[in-house]
C-alpha cells in the first residue's frame, strides 16, 4: 500500500491463540480481509536510520525513534505484498483454518506429500521425536498413525510414486537403520528400501525427494544427518538421480552441503533446491545471509538417454530464516517455508508477497514444510497444520 489512503487493506483479525487444542475440521485461525501492500518506492528507499537484526522479521526494522513508516504498515499483517501478482495467487478466501489438533510438540514438522485417495496429508515429526508419520484428514481433521512395521528413523521427505510413498529418511544408525530411501504403505504400514547406500557408503541425510515421470527420483543428501546424530556420513553431500535401473548418480555438488528442500516444476524440467543455515539461531552463522539462506534453480536436460542438471542458477535468497520445504504452483510460482511463514516468489524468482505465520511453539521456523492439495495449500505450522484456499493449483 503506497499510503494510509487505503486503511481497508491494513485489516488483519488474529483470531485463535497458540497452544489451544481444537480437534475440528475448519477453525479458522488467522484471518484478513485483504493485503497489506508496500509500494516498490517504500519497499527499496527507507528513513536512512533504518536498523533490523537479520533474525529478526522485516516488519521489525526501526528507523530513529520508531518503526520505519513502510514496516510499520505491514506489522501484524496476514498477507504482505509486493506485488499485484501476490494478490491474484492468493484469491479471495484469506483464512488459514487448523486442521486437526495442536499438540505439544513438533508433530507435523517434516515430509510432506498429499494423499489423494484419501484427502489426507503426511507428516512426520521432527528429529527429537524421530519417526513418527502421521496422516491428517483435510475432511475431518483426524490424525491417524501410520502402523510402521517397523522404525524407519529420522524421516525427513516424502513423495507420491507409483502409488506408495518414497521416504527420504537419516535413518538412525545406532538403532541397525541407515540413512537411505524407502517405498512406503502409508495405509498398511509396509515398506522396504529402495537405496540405502551409495557403492558401500552411507548417506549423510537424505532429506527432501520428488519423483519424474519416467520412474526416476532425485533426492538431496544433506549433511544434517551426520551434524545431528543420525548417519556416520560417507558419500557425498549432493543431489543424488536415481534411474528406473542402475546405480544412484550425483546431478549437482557445488551446493552448500547444508542443501534441504527440494521441488520441481510442473513439466519437471526445472529443479529447485533450498540451502539452509547449518545453525540459524547462532548469530555467527546467520550474519550475514550467506549462500546458505538461497534457493537455486536448474535445468533437467534430457542428455546421452539419461538427465543433467545444468545451468544451475540462484533463483532467490530468504530474507529472513531459510526456505527448508517449499512447492511450486502450475505457472512457477514457489510456495516456500521462510522464517516468516510462506514467501511466494513469482516464476521469475522474485518476491511477490508473504503470508505471515506467528512462530508455533518450540520451533525457530514458523514453517517448515508445505504442500499443496489440489488448490489448498497444506501448511505444517509444526505443532499444528493449517489450511489456504488458494486461487492457484499446485
Ligand atoms: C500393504 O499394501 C500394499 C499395497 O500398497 C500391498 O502390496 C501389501 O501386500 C500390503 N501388505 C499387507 C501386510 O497388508
Ligand atoms: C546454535 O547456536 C546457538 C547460539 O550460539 C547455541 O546456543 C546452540 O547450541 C547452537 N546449536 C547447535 C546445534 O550447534
Ligand atoms: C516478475 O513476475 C511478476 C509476476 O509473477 C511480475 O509482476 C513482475 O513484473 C516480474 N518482474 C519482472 C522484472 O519482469
Ligand atoms: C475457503 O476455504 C475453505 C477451505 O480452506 C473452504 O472450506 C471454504 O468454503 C472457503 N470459503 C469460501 C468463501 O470460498
Amino acid at each position: 500500500m503506497a499510503s494510509a489512503s487505503l486503511p481497508l487493506l491494513l485489516v488483519a483479525l488474529f483470531l485463535g491463540s497458540f497452544g489451544k487444542i481444537l480437534a475440528q475440521i475448519s477453525s479458522v485461525r488467522y484471518q484478513a480481509a485483504g493485503s497489506c501492500s508496500i509500494s516498490t518506492e517504500q519497499l527499496r528507499v527507507l528513513p536512512t536510520d533504518y536498523e533490523r537484526d537479520v533474525l529478526q522479521a522485516f516488519t521489525t526494522t526501526t528507523a530513529g525513534t520508531g518503526l520505519a513508516a513502510a514496516a510499520q504498515e505491514l506489522q501484524n499483517c496476514l498477507f504482505q505484498s509486493y506485488d499485484p501478482a501476490f494478490d491474484v495467487l492468493i484469491g479471495n478466501n484469506r483464512t488459514l483454518y487448523q486442521v486437526g489438533p495442536t499438540r505439544s510438540y513438533n508433530w507435523a514438522h517434516e515430509g510432506t506429500a498429499y494423499l489423494p485417495d484419501s484427502n489426507e496429508v503426511l507428516f512426520f515429526s521432527d528429529a527429537k521425536n524421530p519417526g513418527q508419520a502421521n496422516r491428517v484428514s483435510l475432511d475431518t481433521g483426524n490424525v491417524v498413525p501410520v502402523p510402521l512395521e517397523s522404525p524407519i528413523g529420522a524421516a525427513t521427505g516424502a513423495t507420491n510414486y507409483e502409488g506408495e510413498i518414497l521416504v527420504a529418511t537419516f535413518g538412525d544408525y545406532e538403532n541397525g537403520i541407515p540413512a537411505g530411501i524407502l517405498q512406503l504403505d502409508v495405509y498398511n504400514g509396509t515398506w522396504k528400501w529402495v537405496l540405502n547406500n551409495w557403492f558401500g557408503l552411507h548417506f549423510n541425510g537424505p532429506n527432501d525427494i520428488v519423483a519424474l515421470n519416467d520412474g526416476s527420483f532425485i533426492f538431496t543428501d544433506s549433511q544434517f544427518g551426520v551434524t545431528q546424530g543420525f548417519s556416520p556420513g560417507g558419500a557425498q553431500p549432493a543431489v543424488y538421480l536415481v534411474p528406473p535401473t542402475g546405480p544412484a548418480r550425483v546431478i549437482i555438488n557445488q551446493l552448500p552441503t547444508t542443501i534441504n528442500g527440494l521441488a520441481l516444476s510442473a513439466d519437471q524440467q526445472t529443479l529447485y533446491v533450498s540451502t539452509v543455515q547449518a545453525n540459524n539461531s547462532d548469530p555467527a552463522d546467520a550474519v550475514p545471509l550467506d549462500m546458505s539462506n538461497s534457493i537455486y534453480a536448474g535445468n533437467l536436460v534430457p542428455f546421452g538417454g539419461g538427465r543433467f542438471a545444468q545451468n544451475s542458477r540462484v533463483f532467490a535468497v530468504s530474507d529472513h530464516g531459510y526456505a527448508d520445504g517449499f512447492k511450486l504452483d502450475v505457472n512457477g510460482n514457489v510456495f516456500a517455508s521462510s522464517g516468516d511463514g510462506v514467501d511466494v516468489f513469482g516464476a521469475n524468482g522474485s518476491l511477490l508477497g508473504k503470508i505471515i505465520i506467528p512462530a508455533s511453539q518450540s520451533s525457530q521456523q514458523t514453517v517448515n514444510n508445505l504442500v499443496f492439495a489440489g488448490s489448498k495449500l497444506v501448511i505444517g505450522h509444526n505443532t499444528d497444520v493449517l489450511m489456504l484456499q488458494l486461487n492457484t493449483t499446485g
